[in-house]
């Protein structure tokens, strides 16, 4: 698997994070190109590379971590199409009003917008700082909620999430599960840890 993490302020910059630290290769793209996160990529070491937008695109997983709304210019950035490939979203909906959803999960919107990708809701119930921090600072590991339509993408993301520190808890199909992360849901910003 090759992964990408389109944005990277304050939630690309923390998963980017998060890769170094446990050492998994992830590519980073944001609008102004890869010399202008050439600090950030330089800091985190060989792990984290920079690189223009459409070569971020062509991973298998690509996480967005971008405002809810460019989400619709990520996907047309691509060069290549997106069928097989699996979008993260770790978005949330600030400062979009309700019928913009178009009575949708946002997620399921962003599915529409990346046609035949598997999307994965995760990493944005937390908080950026909180979402940064060593997910085992208190003990125990921090849990991040996951929910996709796709089983199999669903688990594959999991495994990520996992592997990067954090204590994976599935939540089933975005209708219901990604329900319950949406913003303003019961399991947003929430500060759990699994123990053991
Ligand atoms: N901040 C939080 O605590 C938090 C927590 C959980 C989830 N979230 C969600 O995570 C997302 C990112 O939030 P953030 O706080 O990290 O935002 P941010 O600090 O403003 O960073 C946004 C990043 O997105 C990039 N970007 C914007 N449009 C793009 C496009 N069309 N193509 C490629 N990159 C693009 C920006 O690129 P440039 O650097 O070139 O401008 C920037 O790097 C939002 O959806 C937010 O709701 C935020």
């Amino acid at each position: 698997m090759t992964y990408a993490i389109i944005g990277t302020g304050n939630v690309g910059s923390a998963l980017a994070r998060h890769f170094a630290r446990v050492g998994i290769d992830v590519a980073i793209a944001n609008t102004r190109g890869p010399d202008s996160v050439a600090a950030l990529a330089d800091e985190l070491g060989s792990h984290v590379t920079a690189v223009a937008l459409p070569d971020a695109l062509a991973a298998d997983v690509v996480i967005l971590a971008v405002p809810f709304r460019a989400h619709t210019d990520v996907a047309r950035a691509a060069t290549q199409g997106w069928a097989g490939k699996i979008v993260v979203d770790a978005m949330n909906t600030y400062g979009i009003a309700p019928e913009e959803l178009k009575g949708l999960a946002s997620s399921n919107l962003v599915a529409a917008a990346f046609p035949g990708a598997n999307v994965v809701k995760t990493f944005n119930q937390l908080p950026a700082k909180l979402l940064a921090a060593n997910p085992a600072d208190n003990g125990g590991r921090r849990v991040m909620f996951v929910a996709g339509n796709d089983e199999a993408a669903s688990a594959s993301v999991a495994q990520l999430v996992d592997a990067l520190g954090f204590a994976p808890i599935a939540l089933g199909k975005i209708a219901e599960g990604g329900a319950l992360l949406a913003l303003g849901g019961p399991l947003v910003l929430k500060n759990l840890v699994k123990l053991g």
